[in-house]
């Protein structure tokens, strides 16, 4: 079998019509498109994760079999609907942390003020970058467990 892998990439959220500024209406349907396309890739090909948007941005983490981790981020870095898509880590697993969410999605008010996503990102493969991914990923985390405990 294909060993486990995770990913995590950062990148500027494009839901909006520059045109038109923020509509909250269009952002929670293209949220709910993308979700439902994930998670049905995800769960045909066992990956999991979870997916935080802040408004401005988006942080991903991907997790599971390398070639579908692969195969999909491949996909979504040239997604329209997000860009300057920066990858932090890419690195073999042992376990699943989100072990249950074909894609989980978390908000902003989730994680920590600390928890900073700028339009600067990281040179990939930098310390910064892996820095960032692994905060990311902790935040993700708790932020799952916090919601399993209820
Ligand atoms: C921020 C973001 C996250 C996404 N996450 C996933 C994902 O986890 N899995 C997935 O298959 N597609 C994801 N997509 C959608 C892919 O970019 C792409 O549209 C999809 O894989 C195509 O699948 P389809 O051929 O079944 O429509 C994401 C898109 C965006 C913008």
């Amino acid at each position: 079998m294909d060993d486990l892998y995770h990913l995590a990439y950062v990148s500027d959220a494009r839901l909006a019509d520059p045109e038109d500024g923020p509509d909250p209406d269009f952002v929670e349907y293209s949220l709910k498109k993308i979700l439902e396309t994930a998670r049905k890739n995800n769960k045909a090909t066992e990956v999991t994760g979870a997916l935080l948007y802040t408004g401005d941005h988006f942080a991903q983490v991907l997790e599971g079999p390398q070639q579908a981790v692969n195969h999909w981020f491949q996909l979504i870095s040239q997604d329209l609907r997000h860009g300057n898509v920066t990858p932090l880590f890419y690195e073999r697993i042992i376990e699943r942390q989100f072990d249950g969410w074909s894609m989980a999605l978390c908000q902003g008010e989730e994680v920590p003020d600390s928890l900073q996503i700028t339009g600067a990102k990281p040179d990939p493969d930098s310390v910064e970058a892996a820095a960032l991914g692994r905060s990311i990923l902790d935040s993700l985390v708790a932020a799952i467990r916090k919601r399993e405990a209820h």
